[in-house]
């Protein structure tokens, strides 16, 4: 078998690079080590960047979100009593798009189907090989036989556990990490979102977010211990602590259900350097990890994929090498960007147990944030995904 770009993963980043790639006329093969039904089940983030939105128009995989996105303009920030409301659209001059990943991912994979995409789901034990020379290949198994790809290129985007990265010899990549000691045990439910805009909320009590993904599903978050297990939190003990750690008119207007998805995920902050290497190029989960609470992880996967497109269509179309070989430090930048939002949002709404110097300084952030118009609009930019390079 032979394709110019395999594709390790059909998460955002694979299923939207090979979608682009399709419309610049490159051929692709997507391995995926899981099956098509988990893939299209999986919860996951929820709010694009305007960028996000449009790559995926750009891919063609925007009819339902155009129906059934919801457009915000603005998000609150409650802190202990008071409330702030940060106006993204008249800041910026851009809204939020509030949209499951499940849908993109479902979209995605429904396009690249339409078009006769090749995806193959349950690929089991995929190697990369040969790509610090001219000859990569992947080879996989499946239904029993084994498989081999020949290519011009690998896209690794296989997550934060998949196998690409581990590919790279040790000595060609600087890991930079930092674990937070809690994470966040979020809960899907076939209620009324609290409000008409997102909440993040800073409570003695720890850290909650109400989002949602439509008028009549709602997603909310709260922050707890990382050794805590799923079974530990019945639904009425979550609603409970969300409805504690809220501001009180949320409160009040909380409706609740039976949960229809509860998980908890660790909160990381994760890179790895350079995001190419030879014929290799990481993109997505793979390369780096942010904490959710700025909403980045998905943008960012979504912002590689349009980045690598790019550079292969520039490749194939004009011989124009430009393109790949400045794809990591294109990325980097914007991911840097993100990682230091995504630390610093986190750290102004995170209980972090007896640090009262660090709660002064939280205090002290809000009160910026409530009380400058700049710190505002500087917030504003980071949410919606306005980073300039330079
Ligand atoms: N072989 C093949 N596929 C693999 C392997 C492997 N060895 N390991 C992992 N995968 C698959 C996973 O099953 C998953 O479907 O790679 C895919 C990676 O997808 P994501 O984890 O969604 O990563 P990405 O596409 O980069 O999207 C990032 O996902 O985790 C969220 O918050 C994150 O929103 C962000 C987005
Ligand atoms: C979500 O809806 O899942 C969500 C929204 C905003 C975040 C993180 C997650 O910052």
């Amino acid at each position: 078998m032979r394709t110019q770009i395999a594709i390790v993963g059909a998460g955002p980043a694979g299923l939207l690079l090979s979608q682009l790639l399709h419309k610049g006329g490159i051929d692709t093969i997507v391995l995926e080590r899981r099956s098509r039904t988990y893939v299209e089940a999986r919860i996951r983030a929820g709010v694009l960047e305007p960028g996000t939105v449009d790559l995926l128009t750009h891919a063609g995989a925007d009819g339902r979100m155009r129906r059934e996105a919801l457009i915000h303009d603005g998000l609150a920030i409650a802190f202990g009593g008071r409330i702030v409301r940060v106006d993204l659209k008249a800041l910026t001059g851009f809204p939020v798009t509030v949209y499951g990943q499940t849908e993109i991912t479902q979209d995605l994979i429904a396009a690249r189907l339409g078009h006769g995409g090749k995806l193959v789901f349950e690929a089991e034990n995929v190697a990369l090989e040969g790509f610090d020379g001219a000859h990569p290949h992947v080879s996989y198994e499946s239904g029993g036989q084994t498989h081999d790809i020949a290519c011009d290129f690998i896209a690794g985007c296989d997550g934060f556990h998949g196998v690409s990265r581990s590919c790279v010899p040790g000595s060609a990549l600087t890991l930079y990490e930092r674990e937070l000691p809690f994470g966040w045990l979020g809960v899907l439910s076939e209620t009324r979102p609290v409000d008409d805009e997102l909440i993040y909320s800073r409570n003695e009590r720890g850290f909650a977010l109400c989002s949602m993904r439509s008028k009549t599903r709602s997603r909310y978050y709260v922050q707890c211990p990382i050794s805590d297990a799923v079974e530990a939190w019945p639904d009425d003990r979550f609603w409970d602590e969300l409805r504690r750690r809220i501001p009180a008119g949320a409160a009040e207007r909380l409706v609740t259900g039976p949960s229809l998805e509860k998980s908890i995920a660790p909160l990381r902050s994760f890179v790895a350097e350079p995001m190419a290497f030879g014929r290799l190029f990481l993109a997505g989960d793979a390369a780096h990890i942010v904490p959710p609470t700025g909403a980045k992880g998905l943008n960012l996967a979504a912002a590689d994929a349009g980045v690598l497109a790019a550079g292969l269509i520039a490749y194939y179309r004009d011989g124009d090498r430009t393109g790949l070989d400045t794809y990591s430090e294109t990325c980097l930048k914007r991911v840097w960007r993100a990682e230091r939002f995504s630390w610093w949002f986190t750290a102004m709404t995170h209980r972090f147990d007896d640090d009262a110097f660090g709660r002064r300084l939280q205090t002290a952030e809000f009160d910026q944030i409530m009380g400058s118009r700049a710190a505002a609009t500087a917030f504003a930019e980071n949410y919606v995904g306005m980073f300039r390079a330079g």
